[in-house]
């Protein structure tokens, strides 16, 4: 494995697993990584600057937070200057401390600080491991985005048994080349999607909906994400898991999702796949509408509801470089994409056709409208469309300044 130029910002959490992080060290420098670390203070009671500095050839920073540090070079600075933070081994303390952004020591802060990726490898007891607190820090810190290696199972110091042990150093080594190898195009973009159906109350438990499940701009989401986009998806309700590394406003309405739109924004690209109402209803009622028997059905009033696509592709300072609608089509799918691309005012459509299973299916037969002409894809997984869909926007932005 060669790592040559690379540099790795390695954090390290107190814990007995600590030891282990030697050898990972030595597995960095074999692979001609440069090291930097930090060592929280529990981290000092398992291994010391001294051996680490030894193996690393590099500067040991302490979260003793003393001037020489801050002066020489600022948590900023720390995290500027490396491609890839590590945590290792991160105890439950450490992600819990992550997860609610609490910035009191200097691991804490570089970690605040930094907008570089960051790949983290747990090591607990078992209990500790499992218990409901870290298990929505983790899920949580996944969502913004950071990367797990382990923890294992096996063995552990503590004499039990069960999941919670480092991961091996060569698992951490080879999950580290991964995330400095996966491409990033778009890193630096704030990508905005709108995914899932929209509810418009008739009363409060009675609501108009539609068909459409959000795996399509979920998916988009997660793609888009992963090419290293800073995400925010938009979600009308759904009923599949928020996608990993993408920050999610969950909203009911068509009004709440151009509210959650507009305040969202600046962002470079905007893909609206939501489902949104086309129409509300008026006169909503704050008590459930009662069955008089009978009386005649009440007759619902409806009125229009915002174009959510429309409003963000309007002209103005806070347009998006890029916006993309899509148009759910059951006939003549590429000339309805075509124009409405012009009446939405938007840069690109994508046309799908939804004459059988589409909505809430696995697959998506999708034909991207663009200046240039028509892409036709064939009928595909809605996860491939999604990457599809990225990479066409990476492309898009290959070269543009930020
Ligand atoms: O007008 P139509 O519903 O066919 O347009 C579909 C496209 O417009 C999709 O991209 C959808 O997300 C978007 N749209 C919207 N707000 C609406 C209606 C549609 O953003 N109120």
């Amino acid at each position: 494995m060669n790592l040559a130029g690379k540099r790795i910002l390695l954090i390290v959490g107190g814990g007995i697993a600590a030891y282990k992080v030697l050898e990972l060290i030595r597995l960095l420098r074999k692979a001609q990584a440069s090291v930097s670390t930090v060592l929280t203070a529990a981290a000092q009671h398992f291994v010391t600057p001294l051996a680490v500095q030894a193996l690393t050839e590099s500067r040991v920073y302490t979260d003793l937070f003393s001037l020489t540090d801050e002066n020489e070079m600022g948590h900023i600075q720390l995290s500027r200057a490396a491609d890839l933070l590590v945590v290792a081994p991160a105890t439950a303390n450490l992600l819990a401390r992550m997860a609610a952004g609490l910035a009191d020591d200097l691991a804490t802060t570089v970690l605040l600080a930094t907008d570089k990726p960051v790949l983290v490898a747990p090591a607990m007891n078992v209990r500790m491991w499992q218990h409901a607190a870290t298990q929505t820090n983790v899920a949580l810190l996944a969502r913004r985005g950071v990367a797990f290696v382990g923890p294992d199972e096996g063995p552990m110091a503590c004499n039990e048994h069960g999941p919670g042990r480092l991961a091996e150093p060569q698992a951490i080594l080879e999950a580290i080349a991964a995330a400095l190898t996966a491409p990033r195009p778009l890193a630096g973009r704030h990508i905005l999607v709108t995914s899932g159906p929209t509810h418009e109350p008739i009363d409060p438990v009675r609501y108009i909906a539609n068909r459409s499940s959000g795996r399509q701009g979920h998916a988009i989401a997660a793609a888009l994400a992963h090419l290293g986009a800073r995400v925010t998806l938009v979600s009308g309700p759904v009923a599949i898991p928020d996608p990993a590394g993408v920050a999610v406003r969950h909203v009911e309405t068509a009004e709440q999702m151009l509210a959650a739109c507009s305040a969202s924004l600046p962002a470079d690209a905007a893909i609206c796949a939501a489902a949104v109402a086309d129409w509300r209803v008026t006169g909503t009622t704050a008590a459930k509408i009662k069955k008089v028997p009978g009386a005649p059905p009440p007759a619902l009033a409806l009125t229009t509801n915002p174009d959510i696509l429309a409003t963000l592709a309007a002209p103005g300072p806070s347009r998006p470089l890029l916006v993309v609608g899509f148009a759910a089509e059951t006939e003549n799918l590429d000339a309805n994409a075509i124009a409405k691309r012009v009446r939405k005012g938007c840069d690109w459509i994508v046309g799908n056709d939804v004459s059988g299973d589409v909505m809430g299916g696995e697959a998506n037969e999708v034909h991207l409208v663009t200046e240039s002409g028509v892409l036709a894809w064939p009928r595909l997984p809605k996860e491939e469309v999604a990457r599809r869909l990225a990479m066409q926007v990476a492309d898009h932005f290959a070269g543009r300044a930020r």
